[in-house]
């Protein structure tokens, strides 16, 4: 019998009178078919009642034109049929040497699972499916969830430990995605260090294993957890992409493998490494969400949809949140030197330009007058701020901004109070050293009594002042990940436990003080993830704040995670890395994120303040487009001289153009800019803010905008402009 479970979905791809439920389920063959507007999922329990995947691409709305699970045949004794499956969720047990899902080792030894379909339950956006060993009541419940409106679906697994014996898990993955049975893919994935996060690669897949992973406690700079893969076809605008990303801000994993049967398989969750998590007999282990979609419009589509999937299901308060205000950051002005009178100077001129949010960084509390002392000693520096906070909140808010306050709760100085109190509240293996990196050290957050005291000292900051948002920084990894505390067997839940109570912390400050919103920073754009997102509003991209540089890391992060969350700084010149650019094209870069300020305003010349304030309200004008619209990405600025981003607003109203020139040579023309996503029959205002425009244009088509385009007069080194497109009708 067929059984039709969920919303009905309208499919704008088939005929009109077609439609397809959301979750379809043939309960004869023991088949699932998820579909969202743009993708649909299948699978299936096959002969031998193992779940095996049917299908991940476009969307399909028959269930019936699904063929039932082919039985696989053993191709020699050394290509068993176990190594041709397209296993759902594969444990570590028969004949198995690929990447599996799940591994164990119980009391005795015995390391061998075999997952079977138990049972299962269909819900309106999803399906729940219980698979059991063939012997022990050991098994997993795996989570299929769907959100279709945004062509993402998200997997999880809960494993559990049904027995009377304990036993030790030592990979639990969230889930396998197999793509269709293929060769020449494409992995598209971002990579880079401190200060150069989010580089985008792109580079064949070959049969072996490619492991994309943090072992360092958080998400890393090195790589983050997202992926997309290609039939090496793809373009930003065409072919069809398969993408995922990881919501788990700790030691993660994502392999992607092709077998030699042409079978290309992608499965993420813990980072086995180092990993082993004990499981009583009534205990389960619950892995994080692993979001993947599908696109059919190329790599702009897949991060279009990731990025609306992002601002309206996974950020705190969704659609309904705000727009990001434009905040100053006195980081780079003052360093540690902040001082009442000093962030009071700043705050008047910060205000008189149109800042909106007043960040105050690092270097407000304890003895923290450089990187040496003072992390964990959270309390106002009398010195520094002789009437506490207060006096410079009141100015503050008397200015019209809104007052935030930089925080790095889960470190600590060995120069500090708290540390000469609770030396054993760091990780650490006893009379092993103890590794400092900016001369700090990690708090062991798995352990509750830290976790309840830094609530505390978050608690009583967000309960005595007035403050509206918190910078949570974070500037190292572990080392020594100890948990002497702890009996031996227990000891690496560390890895887990440390990221739930991060996670629990956060989840209460946020329930405690609603209006509270948190800018999630690890020396840059080291805790960027789909699991931090949940419960920040915004990320520091990177430390480097050098606009060229910029354009690069920006087209990375933008693969993945939306312009609104992408905090960017105006800072000033000569940068880090010697370079200067003028004051326009570093806002510009700024402009296509979450704007913010973070130049030393005091050394601002009346022009460049003047300059500064009418960026801010042209920013201010078109915010919403930049961060809730759609994004475009037109040239690479790594294969171009010329970058081009262009936005279009959720109603189609509005449209921006960024575009930058980095060095022209030969007195060469910029090349002719091809618009997309507006309407060919509408017809647009334009509105350079500068006068760039070439050809004298104010009014014309989409068709034009997107089939003829804008000529721009870019020209030198760093120049660059915006354009606005108005809809007139
Ligand atoms: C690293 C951050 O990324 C910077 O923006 C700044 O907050 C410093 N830490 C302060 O120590």
């Amino acid at each position: 019998m067929l059984r039709l479970i969920g919303l009905l979905l309208l499919l704008p791809f088939v005929a009109p009178s077609l439609f397809a439920q959301a979750v379809q389920y043939d309960e004869a063959r023991k088949i699932w078919l998820l579909t969202t507007r743009q993708s649909s999922y299948a699978m299936g329990v096959d002969a031998n009642g193992s779940l095996q995947s049917l299908y991940w691409g476009a969307p399909l709305w028959r269930l019936q034109d699904l063929p039932a699970v082919p039985r696989r045949r053993e191709l020699s004794s050394f290509d068993p049929p176990e190594m041709l499956s397209t296993d759902e969720f594969p444990a570590w047990g028969g004949a198995r040497y690929f990447e599996t899902a799940l591994k164990i080792t119980r009391e005795d030894g015995d390391r061998d699972v075999v997952l079977r379909y138990q049972s299962h339950r269909n819900l309106a956006d999803g399906v729940d499916i219980e698979l059991r060993d063939i012997k022990d009541r050991i098994g997993v419940t795996l989570r299929y969830r769907i959100f279709p409106d945004y062509g993402v679906i998200s997997r999880s697994a809960i494993v559990w430990n049904r027995t009377d014996k304990p036993f030790v898990v030592e990979s639990a993955q969230s889930a396998t995605w197999n793509l269709p049975a293929g060769e020449g893919y494409r992995l598209s994935y971002l990579t880079g260090r401190w200060a150069a996060e989010t580089q985008l690669v792109r580079e064949p897949i070959h049969t072996g294993m490619k492991v994309l992973e943090s072992r360092k406690g958080h998400t890393s700079h090195g790589i983050n957890p997202w992926f997309a893969i290609d039939a090496s076809d793809a373009t930003e605008e065409t072919g069809r992409v398969w993408f995922g990303a990881l919501a788990w801000s700790g030691n993660w994993r994502i392999t992607v493998e092709q077998t030699p049967y042409r079978q290309v398989r992608v499965t993420g969750g813990f980072n086995t490494f180092d990993f082993a998590y004990p499981l009583k007999p009534g205990e389960s282990l619950e892995t994080p969400d692993f979001f993947a979609g599908f696109s059919a419009t190329g790599f702009g589509g897949a991060s279009r949809l990731l990025h609306r999937f992002e601002r309206e299901q996974v950020l705190p308060g969704g659609a309904q949140s705000r727009l990001r205000p434009v905040l100053y950051n006195s980081w780079e002005a003052t360093t540690f030197n902040v001082t009442e009178a000093g962030q009071k100077a700043l705050a008047e001129k910060a205000a008189k330009t149109g800042v909106e949010l007043f960040v105050v960084d690092d270097g407000w509390f304890g003895q923290r007058n450089n990187d040496r002392a003072g992390l964990g000693d959270w309390f106002v520096n009398p010195t520094k701020f002789p009437q506490g906070l207060n006096g410079l909140i009141e100015s503050v808010n008397k200015l019209g901004m809104d007052f935030g306050l930089w925080v790095e709760p889960e470190m600590i100085n060995a120069n500090s109070d708290l540390y000469r109190a609770h030396p054993d509240w760091v990780m650490n293996f006893p009379g092993r050293p103890r590794t400092e990196l900016r001369n700090q050290l990690v708090l062991n957050f798995a352990r509750n009594d830290v976790k309840e005291y830094i609530f505390g000292v978050l608690d009583k900051l967000a309960t005595d002042y007035n403050i509206r948002y918190f910078k949570w920084d974070m500037n190292r990894p572990f080392a020594e990940p100890g948990w002497p505390e702890q009996a031996a067997g227990e000891q690496r839940e560390l890895w887990v436990r440390y990221v739930r109570n991060l996670y629990e912390v956060i989840d209460r400050l946020r329930a405690k003080h609603p209006k509270l919103e948190i800018e999630s920073c690890s020396g840059g754009g080291g805790r960027v993830d789909l699991g931090i997102l949940r419960r920040v509003d915004e990320v520091w991209t990177s430390d480097n704040t050098e606009a060229f540089d910029r354009l690069r890391i920006q087209e990375g992060f933008s693969q993945a995670y939306a312009p609104k969350i992408m905090s960017a700084w105006v800072t000033d010149v000569p940068n880090q890395n010697g370079r200067s650019t003028p004051l326009k094209y570093r806002f510009l870069v700024a402009m296509q994120g979450a704007l913010g300020i973070g130049a030393n305003l005091n050394r601002w010349t009346p022009q460049e303040s003047d300059e500064g304030a009418k960026m801010i309200a042209l920013y201010k004008r078109i915010r919403g487009t930049v961060q809730m619209g759609e994004l475009y990405r037109l040239l690479s600025p790594s294969s171009n001289d010329v970058t081009a981003n262009q936005y279009v607003s959720a109603d189609g109203k509005q449209s921006v153009l960024f575009a930058f020139r980095h060095s022209q040579q030969f007195n060469t023309a910029a090349p002719t800019i091809l618009l997309r996503g507006l309407d060919e029959r509408a017809v647009y205002r334009l509105e350079s803010i500068d006068n760039q425009l070439t050809e004298g244009l104010q009014q014309v088509s989409g068709a034009y905008l997107m089939r003829r385009g804008l000529n721009l007069n870019l020209r030198g080194d760093y120049d660059s402009t915006a354009v606005i497109l108005e809809r007139v009708q």
